[in-house]
């Protein structure tokens, strides 16, 4: 009997146990304390999770039920049955598979908010037990979700992408829609720092570009891009571009790093501990990158072409009056329900 002990130190102690399991029919008796009834749930998962591991691992094994039985003073007793299997039970045959409420709960009490749906995508993405119980552990983690499945849905499709790599947020479609709007036929679409190469690959496909480009400085990134999309390109800006692109792009977004360095603290721990920091970090006002990309612009687009990038909408005015100082002329889209600020820039409007 394990009495009081913490859910991790039980976890440990159980696992210990079932390195040595004594004989046949029981391992039981376990106390643990709950602070609330709320936890039960979560604490009788971990006991059952610790079983199914181990008879996973073991085979010959069965995992016949984990009961609760409150003993007072904020203790359950937890009797977890596990009963020899007669001889030759394949190891982990007799495992029963996860199932979507267990994931639902454990999510759930990492913090997952949309748990139910995030345990679905699961279910559906993992190939067997194993990888579903990797994946919903890197979930509870604090993983991103689209880490975790190794994909990401963006304008209506799914784009591959992995740890390192920034994941293309929803509100970015908005510039989808509207740079699309713009578009001449058979653009030929740069996406200048592409992470995962989602956003030119939306945009092509929306468009029916003629040609896609696709850049960025880091080599995960990079390497992610070309798993969603041809020519990919690694290097600081402009610098790994095929010099036969100068004058002929048509349509240049870049979704740079925007935020203000002071204002890293204030995201999301999913970005802070996920996303390398130069995929997020802008500088002290967040246009550093895009100082530099605007700066250049004018060499790479065609006559009659425009880059349209996302900021927040804070920094708008300071954009526009650096489009201003490079010689070019900006227009701003707005949507207030995405909270979603675009860009538009070409050499005239007129
Ligand atoms: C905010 S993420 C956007 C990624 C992608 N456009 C999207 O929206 O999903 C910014 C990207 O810019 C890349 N990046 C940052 N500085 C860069 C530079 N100097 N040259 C090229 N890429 C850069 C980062 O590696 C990262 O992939």
């Amino acid at each position: 009997m394990y009495a009081g002990c913490s859910l991790d130190s039980f976890a440990g102690r159980a696992r210990a146990a079932q390195l040595h399991p004594r004989g046949r029919s029981r391992f039981g008796g376990c106390t643990q304390n709950v602070r609330d009834l709320k936890e039960l749930p979560t604490a009788f998962l971990e006991i059952a999770n610790v079983l199914r591991r181990s008879a996973d691992g073991g085979g010959g094994w069965r995992l016949s039920g984990a009961d609760p039985v409150p003993v007072g003073g904020g203790r359950v007793l937890v009797e977890c049955r596990r009963e020899a299997v007669a001889t030759g039970a394949p190891a982990g045959g007799t495992v029963e598979p996860m199932e979507s409420e267990e994931i639902v709960i454990r999510l759930r009490a990492a913090g997952c908010v949309f748990a139910e749906d995030e345990a679905a995508l699961l279910l559906e993405t993992a190939r067997d037990d194993e990888e579903l119980e990797s994946m919903v552990a890197r979930r509870v983690q604090g993983l991103p979700l689209e880490h975790v499945l190794g994909w990401v849905e963006f304008a209506g499709r799914r784009y591959s992408i992995g740890p390192g790599v920034f994941v293309p947020r929803p509100r970015t479609e908005f510039l989808v829609r509207e740079v699309a709007k713009l578009a001449p036929e058979k653009a030929v679409v740069l996406d200048l720092c592409c992470g995962s190469g989602a956003v030119g690959a939306a945009l092509a496909e929306a468009i029916g570009a003629g040609e896609l480009h696709a850049s960025d400085d880091d080599p995960a990134a990079v390497a992610c891009a070309r798993q969603n999309v041809q020519n990919v390109y690694e290097g600081d800006l402009y610098d790994g571009l095929p010099a036969s692109l100068r004058g002929r792009v048509d349509v240049l977004v870049v979704i740079a790093p925007y935020v203000p360095t002071d204002a890293i603290a204030l995201l999301p721990h999913e970005a802070r501990d996920f996303e390398p920091l130069s995929t997020l970090d802008g500088g002290a006002d967040g246009l550093d990158v895009l100082r530099r990309v605007i700066s250049a612009a004018a060499e790479w687009l065609a006559p009659a072409g425009l880059l349209a990038t996302e900021v927040s909408e804070g920094q708008v005015r300071a954009l526009v009056e650096l489009v201003a100082a490079a010689g070019l002329e900006s227009t701003v889209i707005r949507d207030d329900d995405l909270d979603a600020t675009v860009v538009v820039v070409r050499r005239s409007y007129g």
